[in-house]
């Protein structure tokens, strides 16, 4: 059983460029075992105003797991058992479309599956359950962080598929045009599945807060690391003012009229 004090309501999982978050203050790094091994790293747990937050670096300290090899299940489990109720993904993607340019936030409200050997579910028998995941994003933290970034003058885009690659390579043209022309994504990044339907099995509110950091390759101007890491890093400023005002205002736990996410389990446990 962990002590009071390390438990917290609302977890960051931070990307590309997000790997401290200075303004959480009382910060104790804990441990968390799961029945699924190692989180990606220690777990920053503090306090924001009057929220309780937990920080876990999504590819660990210093980037060392890349995307197919982070323990999803692990990191979902770690925050669960920490009592959070809220999270707050930050992730860098690509763009699929011109008008989402690079500096530009998204929320997004769908993603398109396309990766390959990831492990998607805590239910592997003998409990089985089929989660919806038609809405896979809450739509209540959706809405903080639109509504928040408007206010704040940032660039958030309300709205906009995201199609989770596997990585850790990025798209041939060929690719590129199929998820931009045929499969109508608009952003594409290698994170979010299977952390958003771990999320939704574990009844958490889970929003993406995705940062456009190059245009993929449809743009005739090929992606580079090193790219998407100058974007992150000009506007890593922005993310962390927007989470933290989010954060401010969130309450302890979420209100059943405003999402279903803490419910995912009803009607979808065999
Ligand atoms: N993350 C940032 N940019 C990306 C891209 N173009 N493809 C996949 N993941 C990304």
């Amino acid at each position: 059983m962990l002590e009071q004090k390390e438990r917290a309501s609302v977890a960051i999982i931070g990307g590309s460029g997000i790997y401290d978050l200075s303004y959480i203050s009382d910060v104790k790094e804990i441990k968390v075992y799961t029945p699924y091994g190692s989180p990606s790293d220690l777990i920053s747990v503090g306090r924001m105003g009057n929220v309780k937050v937990a920080f876990l670096p999504r590819h660990g300290k210093n980037h060392r797991i890349p995307p197919h090899m982070i323990n999803y299940r692990a990191n979902i489990w770690a925050l669960k058992e920490l009592g959070v109720k809220w999270v707050i993904s930050v992730s860098a993607v690509g763009s699929l479309r011109m008008d989402y340019k690079p500096g530009d936030f998204v929320v997004p409200d769908q993603f398109i599956d396309m990766t390959k050997k990831r492990e998607y579910t805590f239910f592997d028998g003998p409990v089985v359950a089929h989660v919806s995941m038609a809405d896979p994003f809450c739509n209540s933290l959706r809405k903080r962080l639109i509504e928040k970034g408007n206010s704040l003058g940032i660039v958030v885009h309300g709205q906009g598929t995201y199609i989770c690659i596997e990585g850790p390579r990025f798209s041939t043209r060929a690719e590129s045009r199929v998820w931009k022309d045929s499969f109508k994504a608009d952003i594409i990044g290698m994170t979010a599945v299977p952390e958003v339907n771990l999320a939704c099995e574990a009844q958490m509110c889970y929003a993406t807060l995705a940062m456009v950091t190059d245009y993929d390759v449809f743009a005739d101007i090929p992606v580079t690391a090193e790219e998407v890491t100058q974007v992150m890093k000009r506007n890593t400023e922005n993310a962390k003012k927007l989470v933290m005002e989010v954060i401010k205002d969130l309450p302890e736990s979420p209100n059943r009229e405003d999402c279903s996410c803490c419910s995912s389990l009803e009607n979808a446990l065999l």
